[in-house]
Order: structure tokens, then sequence, then C-alpha cells
């Protein structure tokens, strides 16, 4: 294998030759590049053999000004100096990848591609067969499966179009926004598992779909989170001032904290204990992949609200920190609503009291995670099996294991 430190050793040997070596291909490479400009020029020149269409094309570009073309870029025009990059508000050029600031953002997006996965690849026959069979699951499997399929099939869209239409303008460094649009193809992955499970299930898929606009505990989620959404999508918001900046942070807490850190996860435990049991191993696989995806959303916006709060403390007031707070209580409460929603009575080994506990257990977390004092002490987990799934602490072992069963086509295992 090839090592870049002989490479390295064989250059300092040489110092002082190599300096010379240096201004020789400097004068070269200005050769090339005078030649390479003439060569360019010349190619704009009409030649009879153009149509009247190809001359206008080339005699059009003859007044594109450059200067003018790039002023309309974000940031400024210079070479980007590491210290300059910023979370939000940022003037540094926002097209320029490197210097890297914020490596945590650029990790998080190479172990998202490493996590590629596609929901055709999941095998659904044994769902398909068990859902048609009229003894294969009782109403109350079959509540859990229809409402969850309801709230996430749209609930991804939510947050893809949050990020897309909202967030990506406004977080203001490459690092992240490259993780944003990773996160955003992976939500329109998500979208694209529900709907696979809908069509391969023979759902009435208008009943599925439209379900956040009938059902009350779907609707009230969807309803919640968009509220958040409304300010920072209008296309004239911008931050610059404490009051637009901490719009943003309200946003950022919402989606990353709520939807995606509180509001995901009583459909996610049910699906997966539905797994657990041999039922709808399909659809609870898809659901494996996606949770894996979404603790590492989770994380990221974790990391992002954690960035800004560090780089403008002054936004994070005592005022921002009760909204905050009651932002996550109201998201775990009407968390726990679905939950009784979903499970009038117990199921698969659970039930509507064990999640609102599982619940409480997941706020505390949250809150703490941004730096919140816990509200719900003395709760512990009644899903520790949930754990060894998306627990940070052992994310670094996650990946190591399933990526890689992944990658080389082995199953996933309920054990
Ligand atoms: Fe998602
Ligand atoms: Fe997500």
């Amino acid at each position: 294998m090839l090592s870049w430190d002989e490479f390295d050793k064989d250059d300092d040997a040489n110092a002082p030759q190599a300096a010379g070596t240096a201004t020789a291909t400097a004068s070269a490479l200005d050769k090339l590049d005078s030649a390479g400009d003439a060569a360019a020029h010349e190619a704009r020149e009409v030649s009879a053999n153009d149509s009247a269409a190809v001359a206008r094309a080339k005699a059009a570009l003859n007044s594109l000004d450059i200067a003018e073309g790039l002023a309309e870029l974000e940031g400024s025009a210079a070479r980007v100096k590491v210290d300059e990059k910023r979370m939000i508000n940022c003037r540094a050029d926002l097209n320029q990848l490197v210097p890297f600031k914020y490596d945590w953002a650029w990790q998080k997006y190479l172990d998202g591609c490493a996590n590629h996965w596609m929901p055709q690849e999941v095998n659904m026959t044994a769902d398909i067969a068990l859902w048609k069979s009229p003894e294969g699951l009782t109403d109350d499997e079959r509540r859990i499966v229809m409402r969850n399929l309801g709230f996430f099939s749209t609930a991804d869209s939510l947050v893809a179009n949050n990020l897309a239409l909202a967030v990506y303008r406004l977080i203001t460094n490459p690092e992240c926004r490259q993780y944003i649009l990773r996160q955003a193809f992976e939500e329109a992955i998500h979208t694209h598992a529900y709907q696979y499970c809908i069509e391969s299930l023979g759902m009435d898929e208008g009943e599925i779909f439209n379900m956040y606009h009938e059902i009350p505990s779907v609707a009230k989620k969807a309803a919640w989170g968009l509220k958040y959404t409304r300010a920072i999508s209008d296309p004239q918001f911008n931050t610059g001032t404490p009051e637009t900046d901490k719009e943003l942070l309200r946003n950022l807490i919402a989606y990353y904290c709520v939807l995606e850190g509180i509001f995901f996860y009583c459909g996610f435990t049910q699906i997966l204990s539905m797994g657990r049991r041999n039922k709808m191993t399909g659809v609870a696989e898809q659901f494996q992949y996606i949770l894996r995806d979404e603790s590492m959303h989770l994380n990221f916006g974790i990391d992002v609200i954690n960035q800004i709060k560090i780089e403008n403390p002054h936004l994070w007031d005592a005022e921002l920190k009760e909204e905050a707070t009651q932002m996550i209580l109201q998201g775990t409460q009407l968390e726990i609503e679905y939950a009784r929603d979903t499970m009038p009575r117990g199921v698969l080994g659970m039930n509507a009291a064990m999640m609102e506990d599982y619940l409480k257990f997941i706020a505390n977390r949250r809150l703490s995670q941004i730096g919140l004092k816990e509200e719900y002490p003395g709760t512990s987990n009644p899903f520790p099996w949930m754990s060894e799934i998306m627990d940070l602490k052992k994310e670094k072992n996650f990946f190591e294991t399933r990526v890689i069963e992944y990658q080389t086509g082995g199953a996933l295992s309920w054990d």
C-alpha cells in the first residue's frame, strides 16, 4: 500500500533542490495559464460552421462580467480564514468548504453517508402475508401500525421542508450545510420508506397520508411543529438581531429536540417492539434504519444549538431558557397523549403508562443535552433495549457493528 509519509521524507531530504524546482514549476504553470487563457479565447471566436444561434450564444458571453456575477454570492470574496467562520450571521464565503472549523458536522456527514440504505432493500414478504391474514395481528396491533405510518408518512416531509426551505439558508457555515443536505436526503428516504410500507401492505394511501388532518393526536403534533416554521420560512426573514436569532434557535429546538427528539419515540418504540416479537419484521427493519439516521439528526441538532449558544451567549437568557423548557414539556405532553391514543389497552408487552415513563426519561435527556434542568425527577427507562439502538455513548460501537453488517448485506437481528 502507498504511504504518503515516504513522499514527505523525500521532500525534506532534498529541501534546497526542492525550492529550486518549485520556482521552475511556478514559471511552467504561468506559461500553462497564458496558453490556456489564449486557447479559451480562441474557442469563443465565431467560425464559418457556427449556426446563427451558436454565434449569438458566443457573442452573448462577451458581455459576461465575472465580478458582477460573483458579487451576488453570499459572504465575502476573500480566501476563508477559519476563525471567520460562524454558525449564524457569517460573512465568510459559504461556497468554500475548507478550512474546516466544525469538524463534528463534517464527521456526521461522513457517518451519514457510510450508513446509506434504501427502502426497497428490505424484504417485506412476511409483513404482507401477516397483514393480509385475518388472524395475523390483533386490532390493537393493527391500530399501532396504521397510526404510526399515518404520523410518520407526513412528519418526515415537515422536517425536510423545514430544513430545505428555512434552516439551510440561515445556518451560515458550509460544514453544517453539507450535513443538512445529507439529512434532507435521508428525510426523503424515510418518506420513501413509509410510502413503500403503505404500498406493500396495500393500505388506503389517502387515509394514511391524510391522517395528519384527520386524527387529532397526529394533527396536534404536526400543528405544533408547523407553528415554529412559519416565521423563519418567510423568504424575507433574516437573522442578525437578537429577536430573529432567537426565532431560529426556537425553530431548531422545536424540530431537533421535540419533533425528531420526542415525537418519533413512541412510534419507534412500538414498531421496534413489534419486530422484536417477530411481527411486521420488514416494517420494523425499515424503522430501525430510520431510528439510526434519526439519532444522528438529533445529535447534530444538539451540537448546532449548543454551538450557536457558545458563539452568541447573549441569546441564551432566562426568557429563552424558560421558553425552551416549555417547548420540550409541551412536546412531551403531546407525545404522552399520542401514546394513550395509539395504545388504549396494553399491547406488545407495553402500555401507555410505561410509555409515559419512557417519554419523561427522554424529555429529561433532551433538557440536559441543551443545558436545561431536568423536569421529571426519578424517572427511569422502562425500555432499556431501545438504548441499545440509539444511546449516544454506544454510537461508535453501533456504527462499527450494524453498519458493517448492512454494508455486507447481512440482515438486522432482533435479539
Ligand atoms: Fe426522518
Ligand atoms: Fe430526521
